[in-house]
């Protein structure tokens, strides 16, 4: 390995070995604490401790990307009067969508959620996470995978801060050009998530979803189970009811 000739250094590595029922174990403390996630559209203005947001950034940023080249910029805003500037711009482009520009069927599919124009949780919420992805690097570098690169991160970054006991909404005001002019980013970042933290208000309500339930999206592929039979199984369409 010669890092001169751009050859990667390589390190050993390992991987703490668990017995089947210690990683039972973990997984379920896990996966207990991501099935009290829900999209919250109701904060507290209730402070929040900032260094939490931002170690849950950082394990964000450890997230896999296309050759390795982290395409990514996490904008943490606290700022009052910059949050109520997001807001006023998030709701412009809301009213626009919500008031004709969005396709009749994206506007019925949303009716369940209850959402509209108003975004109040902008300015409650204490913190608003503005994740940008980076076509290409501040020197022009060629990026690659990029939408999945970030998505990745966002999916890692929501599953920080639910671990961490915080709410989060993954909101995507579209479009969400804005976002660059006002943080000041440059041409080649794309925002692709607006997203507030907090605590959720003390009568924040959600809207009661359903979840596919696992034969719905889970083929297995087991030796001994032909493609043909796998096939034929086909995926069940039935939704389990899941509460709020
Ligand atoms: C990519 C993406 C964009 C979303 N955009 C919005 C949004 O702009 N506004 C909103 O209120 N919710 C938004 N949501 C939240 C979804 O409506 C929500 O995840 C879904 O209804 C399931 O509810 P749950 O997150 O509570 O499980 C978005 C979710 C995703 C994954």
């Amino acid at each position: 390995m010669d890092p001169e000739r751009g050859e990667a250094l390589h390190l050993p590595f390992r991987l703490e070995r668990r017995d089947d029922a210690a990683m039972r174990h973990a997984l379920a403390a896990f996966s207990a604490q991501m099935c009290t996630r829900r999209s919250v559209r109701h904060f507290s203005r209730e402070a929040i401790p900032l260094d939490v947001v931002e170690a849950a950034i950082a394990t964000a940023a450890t997230a896999p990307s296309g050759a390795n080249r982290q395409p990514w910029t996490f904008c943490l805003v606290t700022d009052p009067a910059l949050k109520a500037k997001i807001r006023d711009a998030a709701e412009a482009e809301e009213r626009a969508f919500y008031g004709g520009g969005a396709p009749a069927r994206w506007l019925r599919d949303l009716e369940p959620l209850g959402t509209n124009a108003d975004k109040p949780f902008l300015t409650d919420a204490p913190a608003l996470i503005v994740l940008f992805a980076q076509r290409r690097g501040a020197l022009g570098e060629q990026h690659y995978y990029v939408q999945e690169s970030v998505g990745i991160a966002a999916g890692i970054l929501i599953a920080a801060l639910t671990v961490a006991g915080l709410a989060t909404l993954t909101h995507t005001p579209a479009p969400m050009g804005f976002l660059r002019e006002v943080l000041g980013r440059p041409e080649q970042e794309r925002a692709v998530l607006l997203m507030p933290v907090g605590f959720p208000a003390a009568d924040a309500t959600v809207p009661a979803l359903t979840r596919k339930p696992l034969e719905a999206v889970l083929l297995r592929f087991a030796a001994g189970d032909t493609g043909e039979g796998a096939a034929a199984k086909g995926p069940a369409l039935a939704a389990t009811p899941r509460g709020g």
